[in-house]
């Protein structure tokens, strides 16, 4: 499919950008309270990435960048909140965000990106080079 990607605009909040994150979970954000998360994740420096498909959003990545003191003060890339909308799952829109945010992660200097997953998105993410790494632990606070 013909798709660009671009990174987050305001506009897009209410143009298909809340609907495709719903693929992943809950968002529960009206578009004026998603513009106020906008801002501050902008100004914590979180990149958010947008797939459109006929102008509008069809899909979403993100990409945290941290500064390590380890590995000589490395930078590491975290892939997060890949989703691509119900109705265009399957046509290579979640591989070419995920390509996107790795490429961007290499310009911004990092030397890895890393990303935790379900069991069953493994092969998804095997066939664009990421392998098995390590466990993903949580607790709830
Ligand atoms: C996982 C997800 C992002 C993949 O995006 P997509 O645009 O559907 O993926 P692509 O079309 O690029 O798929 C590439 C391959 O992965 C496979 N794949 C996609 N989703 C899959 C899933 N849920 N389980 C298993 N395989 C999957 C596809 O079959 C495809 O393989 P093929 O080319 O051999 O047919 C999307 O299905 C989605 O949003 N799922 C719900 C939210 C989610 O789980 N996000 C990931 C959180 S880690």
């Amino acid at each position: 499919m013909d798709t660009i990607i671009r990174d987050l605009r305001t506009e897009d909040l209410a143009n298909g950008f809340l609907d495709s994150l719903t693929s992943l979970t809950d968002v529960g954000l009206t578009p004026e309270e998603a513009r106020g998360v906008m801002q501050t994740r902008q100004r914590a420096g979180v990149r958010t990435y947008v797939a459109l498909l006929r102008g509008r959003v069809a899909g979403t990545a993100s990409l945290v960048i941290e500064q390590k003191f380890i590995h000589r003060g490395g930078r590491i890339g975290h892939i997060e909140d890949v989703a691509v909308h119900r109705d265009f799952q399957g046509h290579g829109i979640g591989s070419a965000l995920v390509q996107h945010a790795t490429t961007e992660a290499r310009k911004l200097g990092c030397y890895k990106v890393i990303l935790s997953c379900f069991e069953d998105r493994v092969p998804f993410y095997s066939r664009l080079g990421f392998r098995r790494h390590d466990i993903g632990m949580r607790m709830d606070l």
